[in-house]
């Protein structure tokens, strides 16, 4: 099988390293792509389940832009919804009508939400939760989970992270998911302190194996949680509209009073929503929190067609059988080379690794062999899958998976 070369995007890299910090930064950068020759750097167009980059290479995405993408690239029906918006008006001087069409969308489809609030990234939004937990309490510190990723702003990040003060995390605690010892242990020493807790519905961090919540963990902190007055704040950025479209809360059975949305939503338009329950909804009014851009209404649009479209194709259901199939197939290939390969995680959104690697050198070999090939496979952070993955792409992908399992022989 004949692999891959990247001429062009080593190319455009070196000028964009003269032009732009970095060239290119965090999660598209070379720096988490290992080995780096293995992977194109520069996309050049998309359709479907597959991109191709700028040298003209196509690859399978399992990645789907990290997330957004999830009922394929210029799915006909989400991409018309958005031109047809377009053509009326995007931003303008004034709320668009498709807003609160979406709020209502968003009200009718996920259990726990009766309001809809929206704005730009994942991060806009997990931190607009903390700001409304905040105020419904009047407590300022925050538990969030160790391994636990929810954007950038300093409060996400470690205070040894260059441009970050200690006093950015200094109201913020650091549990551990699936613990609930450590949880009461935090509540006692905070007694009556805690705004809020935030976590993803289950945990799926990066360079570990995902970690589903066991029996009853997520009814022990509801139930805490109620006790003690915390606002529960579901993070499913990455999870959203893959895993139920009522909300993960509905598969692993407990309410939150929050949950934030953005990736998924729009089928890679621009959006981010947080929602929450009455309860909750006139702490949220007080909170003063705006963009230039987050009135937009032509991802709104195409939010509107994603979800409809995920509802009327049954996609979750479609996406979760594809996970289950892709695993399948690359767990008996492994072990026709002998090695493991352990899958963790939802099957929408699996993290792989060959179990038989303790430097985790053989899995990013094996993941480079099968890019340089044509299935786009990250070696640090789950994969993602999407409604426009089809038997042909999975066919195609156990071939480049074989080929690769074998030239890792001669590495
Ligand atoms: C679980 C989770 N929360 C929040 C974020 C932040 O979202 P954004 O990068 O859109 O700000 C991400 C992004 O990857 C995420 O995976």
């Amino acid at each position: 099988m004949k692999t891959y070369n990247y001429k062009k995007s080593r190319e455009l890299f070196e000028r964009a390293v003269e032009v732009i910090p970095n060239g290119i930064y965090v999660h598209y950068s070379p720096a988490p792509l290992i080995p780096i020759d293995a992977y194109p750097f520069y996309v050049e167009s998309a359709d479907g389940s597959r991109f191709i980059d700028v040298d003209g290479n196509e690859f399978i995405d399992y990645m789907c832009g990290y997330g957004p993408m999830v009922a394929g690239y210029h799915n006909k029906n989400i991409d018309k919804a958005a031109i047809e918006q377009l053509k009326k008006v995007d931003t303008a001087t004034g709320a668009p009508a498709v807003m609160v069409d979406l709020a209502e969308e968003l009200e009718n489809t996920i259990t726990i939400a009766d309001w809809a609030f929206f704005a730009k990234n994942g991060n806009d939004v997990t931190t607009y939760s903390l700001m409304v937990a905040r105020e419904h309490t009047q407590r300022k510190k925050i538990i969030r989970l160790k391994g636990g990723y929810h954007g950038v702003h300093p409060w996400t990040q470690s205070p040894d992270h260059p441009g970050v003060l200690f006093e950015d995390a200094e109201n913020i605690i650091i549990g551990i998911f699936n613990d609930l010892d450590n949880l009461r242990d935090i509540i006692k020493k905070n007694k009556g302190e805690i705004a809020g807790l935030i976590s993803t519905p289950y945990h799926h961090p990066v360079f570990f194996d995902s970690e589903m919540p066991d029996p009853g963990y997520w009814q022990e902190v509801e139930k805490i949680c109620r006790e003690e007055g915390i606002v529960i704040i579901v993070d499913e950025v990455r999870t959203g509209f893959r895993i139920n479209v009522n909300g993960a809360n509905e598969t692993f059975g407990f309410k939150p009073d929050l949950i934030c949305y953005s990736k998924a939503m729009a089928n890679g338009y621009p959006i981010s929503a947080l929602v929450g329950t009455n309860e909750i909804k006139s702490s949220a009014s007080k909170v003063f929190y705006t963009g230039s851009f987050w009135f937009s209404a032509m991802p709104m649009a195409a939010s509107l067609a994603t979800i409809r479209e995920l509802k009327k194709t049954k996609g979750v259901e479609k996406m979760k059988e594809f996970g289950e199939k892709l695993a399948e197939g690359l767990s008996k290939l492994a072990e026709n080379h002998g090695h493991e390969l352990v899958v963790s995680g939802h099957p929408a959104m699996p993290y792989v690794r060959l179990a038989d690697d303790p430097t985790m050198k053989l899995h990013q070999n094996w993941c480079a062999e099968c890019t340089k090939r044509g299935a786009y496979f990250t070696s640090h952070h789950n994969w993602f899958v999407s409604t426009a993955h089809t038997e042909d792409d999975l066919k195609k992908t156990l071939e480049i998976a074989e080929d690769a399992f074998n030239a890792l022989k001669k590495l």
